[in-house]
């Protein structure tokens, strides 16, 4: 258990049928060979004449968490549907610990864990007795069976729960069970697909802490989706972003902020197209119109304030409003693609310095 992983080529060590065999040639297939917990090349899935993702390629470490994010309908779970071979690809390759996901589809199973959107505890049963019927399914003999949903009921945090019906659950206790479930038979990956969908903020900043501590506790690869900005900054080591079925950037968090160019500084004003041209200046990393206002990236963006309201006001230009934050995932996303996700909870992450707090010091 645990250790489980699939042979390089067909060639395994186990499979020798001399046991005094001295061709020990590649035997180093017990984990020590460097090989990403997961690689995806090209991967591409068509629904008839629709193409749901679009030739993807990404190498996710062992240990690392890897976020998909991006809005409805980017091919989220369609692609991690491919990398758990629930789905078969059109085109392109794959492997998940080793285990190619055409070719060795058990290899794939027996690696991984996985929550998916939809629910499948059984509400009429104990968190106990759903961890214990998941066991037998993969055969884990008694003893360790006992002692391994004891160890993950506590790990999530529902011990004391345990033998209560799922049906008097909370949606993030219901979530945390799954979690400790996909993980009974010690998958070396772990697949989260909006882990944290429908629960409210308190309830999911719960479970990042839970996701951080197993990923933490048990190395366990995680790779999760979400449109959730916020939850790709906190959890993720690197974020791919995907919209349309493409990855249009990749890259920690931080790396992707950095490539705005800095702060963020947004002024409205009843003529956004003036305002754009007189604020066109050398220390403007990147400008753009968003609806009614202006988008500035800049360094140092609070040097820089001043000189936008003299300059505005210089040509005669009203500001309505005017406000500075760090530079957000939404940005980023907005970067890329000239649109916004619709990210509902933004707003509350963002650093809001307005600007007649500002201008009254
Ligand atoms: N079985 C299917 N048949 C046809 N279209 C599908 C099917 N599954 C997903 N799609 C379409 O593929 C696109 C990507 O879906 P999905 O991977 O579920 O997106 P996400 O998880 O990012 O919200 C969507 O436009 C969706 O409607
Ligand atoms: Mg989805």
């Amino acid at each position: 258990m645990g250790a489980y992983r699939c042979a390089l080529p067909a060639r395994n060590a186990t499979a020798d049928s001399s046991p005094h065999s001295t061709i020990h040639s590649p035997h180093n297939t017990q984990g020590i060979l460097p090989m990403p917990a997961i690689s995806a090349e090209n991967l591409t899935k068509n629904f008839d004449d629709f193409v749901a993702v679009d030739s993807i390629s990404f190498a996710i470490d062992e240990g690392e968490i890897f976020g998909l994010l991006g809005p409805n309908g980017a091919g989220k779970t369609t692609t991690i549907s491919m990398l758990s071979t629930m789905l078969k690809p059109t085109a392109g390759k794959a492997t998940v610990n080793g285990c190619d996901i055409l070719d060795q589809e058990d290899g794939v199973r027996k690696s991984i864990g996985i929550v998916f959107q939809d629910q499948s505890l059984d509400e009429e049963l104990t968190a106990y007795e759903n961890m214990d019927f998941h066991g037998r399914l993969y055969r884990i003999p008694g003893e360790q069976r006992k002692e391994k949903i004891g160890e993950l009921l506590a790990l999530v945090g529902l011990e004391d729960r345990r033998h209560d019906l799922v049906k008097t659950y909370s949606g993030g206790m219901r979530r945390r069970l799954e979690i400790a479930r996909g993980l009974l038979h010690e998958p070396k990956v772990l697949f989260l697909d909006e882990p944290t969908l429908g629960l409210d903020p308190q309830t999911r900043n719960h479970l990042w802490e839970y996701i951080e501590r197993l990923n933490r506790e048990k190395g366990i690869t995680i790779i999760l989706t979400t449109h959730y900005m916020d939850e790709a900054d906190r959890l993720c080591d690197r974020v791919a972003i995907i919209d349309h079925g493409t990855i249009i950037a990749m890259d920690t968090s931080q790396a992707l902020k950095n490539q705005i160019g800095g702060d963020v500084v947004i002024v409205e004003s009843p003529d956004p197209d003036a305002a754009a041209d007189v604020l066109n200046a050398p220390w403007v990393a990147n400008i753009e119109r968003r609806d009614g206002s202006v988008v500035l990236s800049m360094q140092d963006a609070e040097h820089h304030i001043p000189e936008i309201v003299t300059d505005l006001h210089r040509h005669d230009i009203a500001i309505t409003s005017l406000s500075v934050h760090n530079p957000t995932l939404e940005d980023v996303f907005l970067h890329f693609t000239g649109r916004s996700i619709r990210e509902e909870t933004a707003s509350g992450m963002e650093t809001m310095r307005m600007f007649h707090q500002r201008m009254r010091r």
